[in-house]
């Protein structure tokens, strides 16, 4: 499938995106061990967190939904999983493996765990390893790729863990093997990495300890039951976020957005190129805080953008780059490496996609130098990547001609309703 984005004038109105990819994996994983029924709402209904769900439906457990982001999961308790009759097939979804790698490590039978084309590239020896340190035993292919295969009956050790990346995937994937392990399980984040685990766990009545960039919990405990209330994403915003900074005469809200700290980089560093974005009604639902996000065109500027705000904006960076393609100056990012390891190499995908459209960048290994300027028209590839993707048809409200953009189909992943609600608010993009 391709879009065909050709622009559109003033971007207007009041949208509310879908709920948040994190938190609907998380819900599914923690409704099905808890005791009793949880009912989640706002649940995303996008293919990958839709993979988690079939998967524990595959594992026994009896989920009704979703129906308008409703979903209700009659938990199982930490020992109820059963061995699914074929192997779990995630798709897209790296965080419905990296976690789920962790929570079958616990699990009295074996498991395996396949992808598409993408997530079959994707490392999962981040993963493997300290999984096997906790006693696990796993099967991966060459380079620890998958397909996965994680053996049950594993007695697990609670392990201290130091993470030589930022990644919450990696610490959520220890800290739900660490459920099932003997004595305390240890993560320490080199820079803090999202949350949305530990809030959860807490939410289900577990017990976690965090001590500055370390979390710990002992094993062996249980999860209560209890509702999830599924915030908009932050991630799915961004793009109407960075709309709404370089489209001119605009203003948009964004209803209902998950803010949560560890987050809000798309805000903070927009912010500091000068866009005009406002909080309004700051409020907290099921621990989770969130906000109306209300943005006004501005005159963006071009940074250098601060390292302690990547992990914070990991997911945000292919249409922070639209908007540094659209300051005044130049925009440098630096201590990203970990964009070459998403659903695609995300440095090489904008770049190539900005040397067609005609705008100035140096890519590095780690990150990228953009400069701003006129975007013209043409065919790019998203390679497949869902945000690749809905990044330049952002882009094409600053383009002098129609960008024509491959391989959209994966926009379902994280986003099917995008293009409804991208053309409610006032761009032209239309799928062929
Ligand atoms: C996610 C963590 C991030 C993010 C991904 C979702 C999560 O990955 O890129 O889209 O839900 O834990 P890393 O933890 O690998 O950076």
């Amino acid at each position: 499938m391709e879009f065909l984005a050709t622009g559109g004038r003033q971007l207007r109105g009041e949208l509310r995106v879908p709920g948040d990819k994190s938190i609907s994996h998380r819900s599914i994983m923690l409704g099905s061990l808890a005791e009793g029924t949880t009912h989640v709402s706002g649940f995303l209904e996008g293919e990958d967190s839709l993979a988690t769900l079939a998967a524990f439906r595959a594992m026994g457990v009896e989920i009704d939904g979703p129906n308008d982001g409703r979903v209700e999961i009659r938990g199982v308790g930490m020992h109820g999983l059963k061995a699914p009759d074929a192997p779990l097939y995630l798709g897209n979804s790296g965080t419905s493996m990296r976690l789920l790698a962790g929570l079958m490590a616990g699990q009295a039978f074996d498991v395996t765990m396949t992808g598409d084309e993408s997530l079959s590239r994707r490392p999962m020896g981040r993963v493997a390893d300290p999984l096997r340190t906790m006693g696990a035993k796993i099967d991966t292919a060459d380079a620890g790729r998958p397909p996965l295969t994680v053996y049950g009956g594993a007695s697990l050790k609670g392990i201290e863990y130091v993470m030589p990346m930022a990644s919450a995937q990696v610490k959520s994937s220890l800290l739900l093997a660490g459920l099932y392990a003997d004595g305390k399980t240890t993560v320490t984040e080199p820079a803090p990495t999202r949350d949305h685990t530990e809030r959860m766990l807490r939410g289900f009545g577990y017990d976690v300890y965090v001590d500055g960039a370390t979390v710990s919990l002992k094993g062996g405990g249980t999860l209560k039951a209890t509702n999830v209330d599924v915030p908009a994403d932050i991630s799915s915003s961004a793009f109407f976020l960075v709309a709404g900074c370089i489209a001119h005469d605009s203003e948009i809200v964004l209803q209902n957005v998950g803010i949560n700290p560890t987050r809000i980089g798309v805000i903070n560093i927009l912010r500091e190129m000068g866009g005009d974005i406002q909080l309004e009604n700051e409020r907290e639902t099921g621990g989770e805080p969130v906000a109306d996000l209300r943005v006004r065109s501005s005159n963006l500027r071009g940074i250098e953008i601060p390292i302690d705000q990547v992990p914070l904006a990991i997911d945000e960076f292919p249409v922070l780059f639209v908007a540094a393609a659209c300051a005044e100056g130049v925009t440098v990012l630096r201590g990203a490496e970990e964009l070459r390891v998403k659903e695609s190499d995300r440095i090489d995908a904008m770049a190539k996609g900005f040397d067609v459209l005609g705008i100035e960048n140096e890519p590095f290994e780690d990150g990228i130098r953009i400069v701003g300027g006129n975007f013209g028209g043409g065919t790019v590839d998203s390679l497949g990547d869902h945000r690749i993707a809905m990044s330049f048809a952002v882009a094409s409200l600053r383009a002098a001609a129609p960008i024509r953009i491959r391989d959209c189909a994966n926009v379902a992943t994280s986003f099917p309703s995008f293009l409804e609600l991208a053309n409610k608010v006032g761009l032209r993009v239309t799928a062929e």
